[in-house]
């Protein structure tokens, strides 16, 4: 008998990343079941994986494919971008991509970026406070991701308020060929302008990270179809995801002025805050797909070859079985294995780079705004249409500092 016949299929909630909570849904699913069958957005049936040991383990078993070109296309998330990157391959494809940029992602190196983080932070700061009120999303946790990225690859900031249109049409969830069409069109617009900028870059050296790419020897050729995924998947993912948790960790702060202030008064504290907002409700909640390309057993659950697997690293995040008290934020939570990165070949090459982002960006946030204060009721926030979760907006007040 199929062995999907047996289980019922939940709907994935249209609205879940935009819910002022998302977990409960998690949580019932993971208690219904470690596995449990979904329908997607899109009308794609999958597997959804909910606890932290099978996220895990899932995550570094190769018989689980990053690719969907592995699958027939019905098994496929709708939208599934043409032009394969590294994020949607597996080895060789994938080591020969990661390792051309990886070392530009390592500790040390990201470590280096500090400064130049911090003194951007300032710069962000310096027009905001004298006037005792802003949206810390668009006047800050948006723009020193961006900022930071932009000169990582060498793509003009000046251009920001373009591509970042395109990046979040490409990351609205689909739900018919309708959204998916105005998808793809946004993803035309994003490779035209990068292939350009590329191209320039082959013309005129510059010392960046595409211009790396692009006058690499030969051994390390991309073709130029892969720089232009390369850079669209760093562009993306490098300003969609960490504006989301400096958005949502201060949410979660000003919800508590006593740890806020305990944070401002000693920044040690900063590092294990960030995991723990990572943990608690991190940009990635349902982003981690997986094809199977053999019958594979996960949780107890036989899953056949040919279909797609979601890894929920939310719901991992959430699973009382690794994390003491899950739904409760512990800012100085030990023990905090949270795989808001992923786990395995493809865990997150951003990861170092967030940390650094979300510890300076919060750490100075905190420092040069003080009395800071929601300036909206929280039930009229509001979160994004996006496959990720993040907030639309977060007005705030504070004491003015003219300087
Ligand atoms: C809080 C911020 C971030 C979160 C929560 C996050 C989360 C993730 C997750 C869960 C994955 C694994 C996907 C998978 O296994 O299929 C991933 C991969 C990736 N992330 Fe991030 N990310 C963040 C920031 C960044 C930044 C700043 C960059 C900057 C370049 C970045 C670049 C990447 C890339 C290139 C991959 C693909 C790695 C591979 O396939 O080998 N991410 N990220």
């Amino acid at each position: 008998m199929d062995e999907r016949a047996l289980h019922d299929v939940h709907p994935f909630p249209a609205d879940l990343e935009r819910r002022p909570d998302p977990y409960p849904w998690l949580n019932d699913l993971r208690e219904a079941g470690p596995v449990q069958r979904v329908r997607l957005r899109g009308g794609t049936e999958a597997w959804m994986v909910t606890r932290h040991r099978d996220v895990l383990a899932a995550a570094a078993d190769p018989r689980l494919s990053s690719d969907p070109r592995r699958v027939a296309a019905g098994a496929r998330l709708l939208g599934t971008p043409a032009s394969p990157s590294m994020l949607t391959t597996d080895p060789p494809d994938h080591t020969r991509l990661r390792r051309l940029v990886s070392r530009a992602f390592t500790a040390r190196r990201v470590e280096g970026l500090r400064p130049r983080v911090r003194e951007l932070a300032e710069e962000l700061l310096d027009p905001v406070t004298p006037h005792g009120h802003a949206d810390l999303v668009a006047d800050f946790a948006f723009p020193l991701p961006v900022a930071v990225i932009c000169e990582l690859l060498g793509v003009p900031f000046a251009d920001r308020a373009f591509f970042s249109r395109q990046s979040t049409e490409m990351l609205r969830p689909q739900v018919d060929s309708a959204g998916v069409a105005v998808a793809e069109a946004a993803r035309g617009r994003l490779r035209a302008y990068l292939a350009e900028l590329i191209r320039d870059k082959q013309l005129r050296r510059t010392d960046d990270l595409l211009g790396d790419l692009v006058t690499a020897g030969e051994e390390n050729r991309l073709s130029d179809d892969e720089v232009v995924s390369m850079a669209v998947l760093l562009l993306v993912a490098g300003h969609e995801t960490t504006v989301n948790l400096i958005g949502t960790g201060m949410l979660l702060l000003l919800r508590r002025p006593l740890r806020m202030a305990a944070l401002r008064d000693d920044p040690a504290l900063l590092g294990p805050a960030v995991e723990e907002f990572l943990r608690y409700d991190g940009p990635v909640m349902t982003g981690v797909i997986r094809y199977t390309t053999a019958e594979v057993e996960i949780g107890g659950q036989a899953i056949p070859a040919g279909e797609m697997v979601v890894l929920s690293t939310g719901a991992a995040n959430r699973d009382p079985e690794r994390f003491e008290h899950p739904d409760e934020l512990v800012l100085d939570r030990r023990d905090n294995a949270h795989v808001a990165f992923g786990h395995g070949l493809h865990f997150c090459l951003g990861a170092a780079l967030a940390r650094l982002e979300a510890v300076e960006g919060i750490g100075a946030l905190l420092r040069r705004l003080p009395g800071l204060a929601p300036a909206m009721p929280e039930d009229e926030l509001r979160w994004r249409p996006s496959v990720l979760r993040g907030l639309q907006a977060l007005p705030v007040t504070f004491e003015p500092v003219v300087r």
